[in-house]
Order: structure tokens, then sequence, then C-alpha cells
């Protein structure tokens, strides 16, 4: 739990406005639902909102999203404050959140929270030089790569002291970094002696529909089998009688005492 406020008046713009795109974009989205249920749209209106402000929310673009929305402001403030997913005050240009939960912190979280305090400043405070913020949050969902953080939209697995160092540094720069596991794995298969996931085709999506193929191939062969199986089960067929035995007449039988007395 934290005590979340919006950010002090200094820094927040006069108003609010979304850009063309966005408001076109709201619009869809609001009537998705139906009239006199528009309120259910102030989620994904905020969320829309912090990106189009750098990824933070001012007072203005709450009231802006309560008259999209006619919602009393006081509504969309409750919302805004309750889900930490919101940001209620300047984040930087590059937003740090390090995963503290049990997993990530086994595997190092805490080496990762001590460099974002000597490399960035004290949490939820913004660098002198405008570049991060960072803020510790629960479970991010990839403990398979802990410790990780999330930096604005993407994720930064596997974790070390140097790897993120150098990932804060080249951030800073300007440079192009690598998503994802900064030590190579392509997603969370073990770290070494991998013993499955070999085959690419299992997870490249190039297998995709495979199964129907292989559930239609083993249908059929079980319906052949059971064809073959009823075939061998059934009676032979009786031989019908060919049509010449039928109009030869009947030979006198040779067997004695069979014949007609003399
Ligand atoms: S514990 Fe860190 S991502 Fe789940």
């Amino acid at each position: 739990m934290s005590v979340r406020r919006l950010a002090p008046d200094p820094v927040q713009p006069k108003s609010f406005a979304f850009t063309k795109e966005n408001a076109a974009w709201a619009k869809t989205v609001i009537s998705k639902f139906p009239p006199g249920r528009q309120a259910s749209a102030v989620i994904a209106l905020l969320w829309r909102a912090q990106e189009q402000h750098d990824y933070w929310l001012p007072k203005a673009a709450i009231e802006t999203v309560g008259e999209m929305l006619e919602m009393p402001t006081i509504r969309v403030l409750e919302i805004a404050t309750f889900y930490s997913m919101f940001n209620l005050a300047p984040v930087g240009q590059h937003f740090v959140q390090v995963c503290g939960t049990t997993p990530c912190r086994l595997r190092g979280a805490e080496k990762i929270i001590g460099i974002c305090r000597k490399e960035i400043g004290e949490e939820r405070h913004v660098s002198d030089d405008g570049a991060f913020a960072w803020l510790e949050v629960e479970c991010l969902g990839a403990c398979c790569n802990a410790p990780m953080v999330q930096i604005n939209n993407d994720f930064y697995e596997d974790l070390d002291e140097e790897n993120f160092t150098r990932l804060l540094s080249d951030l800073r720069a300007g440079k192009p970094v690598r998503k994802g596991s900064q030590t190579g794995r392509s997603a969370s298969e073990p770290a070494r002696d991998r013993k499955t996931l070999q085959d690419g085709a299992l997870y490249d999506g190039s297998a995709i529909g495979g199964w129907t193929k292989a559930f239609a191939d083993r249908v059929k062969r079980a319906e052949a089998a059971r064809k073959a199986a009823a075939e061998a089960a059934a009676p032979p067929p009786t031989a019908a009688p060919s049509p010449a035995a039928e109009a030869k007449p009947a030979r006198a039988s040779k067997t004695p005492g069979n014949g007609s007395a003399k």
C-alpha cells in the first residue's frame, strides 16, 4: 500500500486534450458500451491519456476523461489513484519498474534495486537528467527469467549487476538495447543443459494447425482398423451354385444298395 497523490501544482499542465487520433479512438471505445454505461471505458481512456502524456496522468487529463464519460471527476480520480499502473507524477523518459517479489528477490532483485538507487536516485524520483525514475512493484509475471524489470512497455530479464548497469547506461546514451533476456535466452527455457524445446518448429509458429492434422490422421487410422476388424470377424460368404450345375440332371448314384433292384 502506498499513498498516491496527484503531482504538485508546479508540474501540472494547465490543460489536456487527446490528439485527433486518440480522440477518434476514444470515441470508438466509448461506442462499444450501451448508453448510460460509458463509464466502463474509463480505464482504457486513462491509459491512453497516460501514454500520450509521457507515461503519467496529470489532473487535467483526469478531468478531461471525466467530462468525456460524463463522470464526476472524483469518480475518475478514485480509479486513477487506486490502480498503481497509473502514474500520477512524471516518471522520466524511462520508467523502471523493478519486480521485488520472492522469485526475483531470491535471484538478486535486491542488487538491481541497489543499482537503481545508485544510478537513478531515490524511489519515485526522476533522475536529475530526466532520463529515469524507478519503482519497486509486485510480480510482473516473468518469474522464470528472474530477476527482471519493466522499462516503459518492455521487459528486461535475466538481469545481474553488470548487464543491468550496462542497460541503464545504454538507454541513457540513446543506444539500441536488447529487450527480453539479457543473457541470450530466447524465452524461458532452462538457462543451460536444455533437453526440451529443441525443435524450433514446436514454438516458432510454423506448427500451428499441426495437431489438427495429427488428430485427423489418428481418426482415419482408427476408422481403417475398425473396418478391418469388422471384416475379419464376419462369416465367409457362402458360394452360390453355378447355373450350369443347376441345369445338369442328377446322375444316378453308383453306391451299392442305392440303385433299383433287378
Ligand atoms: S517474481 Fe518477479 S516476475 Fe514474478
